[in-house]
């Protein structure tokens, strides 16, 4: 395959979006609009992408290394656009970052997400560096699009011209046949043709689409890639198409895991905004939101409302409803067989091991839990190191933050905290202690022992309760 540099057109305003953000930095499945185009032009291993920025310039190219740049075998160049004069004048601003040679330029635009990368790679196979190739598709209803022109003098079904919406005829805008937005042409053919472009149309634009009828003066052959999926070439100019583009991708995604084995309940209620890998025999229940990085073992359950993101949850795991989980950066793990929720949370750094318990408004952030240890009730584990097999009762808390520092918690195996408790950390407790409900803890408590730190309960005999003064 002829080496590839990628356009993609990102100075328009988005007008209709109504949003003070550019319009390709909206997101679909959490991603920025761009990002995706971006993901999409890098998968053909480009030499360069070169993305055109206009409107919110400053914005767009501050948010897309984040994405991007790591591990990436091309270099991301920002051309900006001002004033922006139409789309030929867009990729007419990217000409200095692309090589004068035998290459192939792919344009696409940022506002367009869900293009596969086969299509992609088809459309450069069928230029070849010596063709003009453009991405078409029949509509029912093409009002808008530029129309793919066939019939030349000599009848035949060979492209003409790009004939624009707002330029076209009445018999021109009975052609079904659309332009998508995204073409690959010859490199140095380009350069030419961009330089002999002008703004003589009803939109006073130096339309890229005029590039075709050069194509065709010049003798180089026209070849029109046919596609019938219409939501590759679907663009985002609204709310409501970015809903519409968002659903569809879920349900790709959807259909995707259910392929592979994953049992949905409903596969219209499942949103994932990043990864998600599955072992065998998982069920997710309605509402769940997955997002990063997450993996499932084998015969995972989560239940119904859950958010879950930057977590691995090991083989036999229970989730049970309207739990969330988030690891952000430092993620959470949960060990096998453990049962987690009702009404969870688990915080970056929650490292939980095998039969771990979890149970309803528990909160457990940067701590580690080691096997069979459980908080079932209204707790709260912070910076703490919990042994095995530990109870940590209803209502108990670590105090890991003074205002300023924060302290850790160790707590020995088979240690049992009572209801209500206070740990100040820092604090140890020792293996096989117990302490009673209710105690303030400030100093570490050796092994094995019952530790209580409480007022002592007195018995008041003959105490008259207050009786209202009249
Ligand atoms: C363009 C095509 C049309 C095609 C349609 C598909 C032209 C002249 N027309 O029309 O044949 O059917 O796409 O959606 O190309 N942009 C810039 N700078 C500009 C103008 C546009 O970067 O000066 C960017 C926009 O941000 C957008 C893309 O180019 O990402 C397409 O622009 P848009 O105005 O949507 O083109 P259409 O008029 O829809
Ligand atoms: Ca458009």
């Amino acid at each position: 395959m002829a080496e590839v540099d990628v356009v993609i057109m990102a100075a328009g305003k988005g007008t209709r979006m109504k949003s003070k953000l550019p319009k390709v930095l909206h997101t679909l499945a959490g991603r920025a609009l761009l990002a995706h185009v971006v993901d999409t032009a890098s998968s053909l291993l480009p030499r360069n992408v070169v993305v055109i920025t206009g409107h919110g310039a400053t914005e767009v190219e501050a948010a897309l290394p984040g994405y991007i740049c790591d591990g990436a075998e091309f270099s991301v160049n920002f051309a900006r656009q001002e004033p922006q004069l139409g789309t030929g004048h867009a990729v007419q601003q990217a000409l200095p970052f692309l090589p004068d040679d035998a290459g192939v330029v792919l344009v696409l635009s940022g506002d367009v997400p869900l293009t596969q990368v086969d299509t992609l790679r088809q459309l450069v196979a069928a230029s070849g560096g010596d063709k003009l190739a453009l991405l078409t598709l029949e509509l029912p209803n093409p009002t808008g699009y530029g129309r793919i022109e066939r019939n030349g003098e000599g009848g035949g079904d060979a492209v003409q011209a790009i004939v624009e919406h707002k330029d076209a005829t009445e018999a021109q805008r009975a052609i079904r046949e659309i332009y998508s937005g995204i073409m690959a042409a010859p490199a140095a053919r380009l350069r030419t043709w961009l330089a002999r472009l002008d703004n003589k149309n009803a939109q006073s634009e130096y339309y890229l689409t005029d590039i075709v009828k050069m194509a065709v003066a010049d003798g180089v052959p026209v070849v029109a890639h046919k596609i019938t999926d219409e939501v590759q070439v679907a663009g985002v100019n609204s709310p409501v198409q970015l809903a519409e583009l968002e659903r569809a991708y879920q349900r790709q995604q959807a259909v995707a895991l259910m392929e592979q084995g994953v049992r949905l309940a409903d596969p219209a209620r499942l949103d994932l905004r990043g990864s998600l890998v599955c072992g065998q025999d998982v069920s997710i229940d309605v509402n769940c939101v997955f997002e990063g990085t997450v993996t499932l073992g084998e015969g995972v359950k989560i239940g119904a409302n859950c958010v879950i993101a930057n977590a691995t949850i090991a083989a036999g795991v229970v989730v049970h409803p309207f739990t969330h989980i988030d690891g952000e950066k430092a993620g959470v793990t949960v060990g096998a067989d453990a049962r987690i929720g009702p009404f969870a949370r688990l915080r970056p750094g929650a490292r939980l091991g095998t039969d771990v318990h979890i149970g309803n408004f528990v909160e457990v952030k940067n701590s580690t839990l080691g096997a069979g240890a459980k908080a079932n009730h209204l707790a709260y584990l912070g910076d703490a190191t919990v042994g095995a097999r530990v109870n940590f009762g209803a209502g108990s808390i670590t105090a890991n933050y003074d205002g300023v520092n924060k302290h850790r918690t160790v707590i020995g195996d088979d240690v049992h905290v009572g209801s209500n408790c206070v740990l100040v950390a820092p604090i140890t407790l020792g293996a096989g202690g117990t302490v009673g409900g209710g105690s303030t803890l400030t100093k570490d408590a050796p092994e094995g022992v019952l530790s209580v730190a409480r007022g002592r309960q007195v018995a008041i005999a003959n105490w008259k309760r207050p009786v209202k003064k009249v």
